[in-house]
């Protein structure tokens, strides 16, 4: 048998895996601030769930899937999003009862059957959040705001929103038909993806990378209702007042069929073709669509992958030890192993090789590991119960001090590094 993972599947080795968590803890300090609570759903749903939310006719669920019949019978489906998990426990957990605001941010994996290319893979990490129950543009501009303050705690400053409104269902009713009808008498210029997806939805037509520039010149444009229009601008006001820079696209359509009123995605040249940083916008007739009280919502997911990409200049983080000990005799290895203890407990970040080689092949490991001192222990240190410190960064004499003092005198060596 030949080992190797799944395309599309990938390992994340430890610098890239302290990456991720490095964007999920930035992640987690900003949605505390923001009121944000953390909810876990399960990674396998009934499939239909995801059929009835994401949209019958999206590629996600038309395509990218990984959908099975499970022991019992049932169809089910590894999530693709985290939109549709979120509204069925709020649905089915009645958190619309709970007497707070309902803002929930979750963190994980996702699964999508796409061809595998630069920043797009089969499995990948989502962050998102979801506000469920607040119609106001106050909430779409706090929720863009907080992606905003997201992205630059992360280390990603100086990010622009897109921004568009799709309207309500009343608005694109009349649009999708208008659309369409144009669309038919173009069928020659469009590319071959669109021209087998306009009878369905004709509106990605308008976020093609091939078609939609020139589409954004020539085809008609959605008029906003009344309301839908003030919504929209109250919401661009409210971003101003927060300092959000954002640009209204009216080619932002998205991919996914339960938006209405406000959209958004950040976006980087420097990811080529998979662009998108996070996406999102408002869904106000979802929950109610799959049986839920009447609950106006809005969201967005970031990409953990493409955001670790985008960073991926900026200094790795730190993983070596502050410390390494080392065993000089062998007489010396119960010593090396309570000096380790006593480190790790006074909270210093200490590392050893196999106290059972040779010294010079322990000082080689520890020169490897990045750690700023080498603790030795030998026949002169057992003998006068001390600990030998040796500086492997920087020029600098080696020291004793006594066995029990060396954490203290080693916390006082390392700050800040520790
Ligand atoms: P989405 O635009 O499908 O929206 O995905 C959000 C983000 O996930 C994208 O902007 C991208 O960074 C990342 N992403 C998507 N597919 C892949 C892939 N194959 N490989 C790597 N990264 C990927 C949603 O999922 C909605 N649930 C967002 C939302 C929440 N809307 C309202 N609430």
């Amino acid at each position: 048998m030949s080992v190797h993972s799944l395309r599309g599947f990938r390992d994340l080795l430890p610098q890239d895996a302290a990456r991720f968590a490095a964007i999920e803890a930035a992640a987690r300090e900003v949605f505390a601030l923001y009121g944000y609570q953390e909810l876990r759903v399960p990674t396998i749903e009934l499939k239909e769930l995801f059929v009835k939310s994401t949209g019958e006719t999206t590629d996600i669920v038309e395509k990218e899937m990984y959908a099975f019949t499970d022991g019992g019978g049932r169809e089910v489906a590894v999530r693709p999003e985290g939109t549709p998990g979120v509204v069925r426990a709020y649905i089915e957990q009645n958190l619309s009862q709970s007497g707070h605001n309902a803002k929930f941010y979750y963190i994980g994996n996702m699964f999508r059957a796409e061809r595998p290319q630069a920043g797009r893979f089969r499995e990948f990490e989502q962050i998102g959040a979801e506000y469920i129950g607040n119609a106001s543009p106050f909430a779409d501009a706090e929720s863009i705001t907080m992606l905003v303050r997201l992205l630059e705690k992360a280390g990603l400053p100086g990010c622009s929103v897109e921004l568009n409104s799709l309207g309500c269902a009343e608005c694109r009713r009349n649009y999708r038909q208008t659309l369409l009808d144009f669309l038919r008498g173009k069928t020659d210029r469009l590319c071959e993806p669109c021209r087998g997806r306009i009878e369905r939805n004709p509106l990605r037509a308008l976020d093609c990378k091939l078609d939609g520039p020139w589409l954004a010149g020539e085809a008609p444009k959605l008029t906003l209702c009344p309301d839908c229009a003030a919504h929209f601008t109250r919401t661009q006001e409210l971003l101003k007042i927060a300092g959000v820079p954002h640009n209204v696209n009216p080619g932002l359509v998205r991919g996914l069929d339960y938006y209405t009123r406000t959209v958004f995605e950040v976006r980087s040249s420097a990811l080529g073709s998979q662009d998108a940083v996070c996406g999102g916008g408002r869904y106000d007739d979802l929950v109610k669509s799959m049986g839920g009280p009447a609950a106006p919502a809005i969201g967005w997911a970031m990409g953990v992958d493409r955001l670790a990409m985008l960073l991926k200049d900026k200094p790795a983080p730190n993983l070596a030890p502050a410390v390494f000990v080392v065993a000089a005799t062998e007489a010396a290895q119960d010593q090396s192993f309570r000096l380790l203890a006593a480190l790790r407990a006074a909270g210093i970040a200490a590392d050893s090789s196999n106290f059972t080689l040779s010294l010079k092949s322990q000082m080689r490991s520890a020169d490897k590991s990045g750690a700023a001192f080498a603790l030795l222990i030998g026949e002169d240190e057992l003998k006068a119960g001390t600990v030998a410190i040796k500086p492997l960064k920087e020029k600098g004499e080696q020291t004793a001090v006594p066995f029990a003092e060396a954490p203290a005198r080693l916390k006082s060596f390392l700050k800040p590094a520790i």
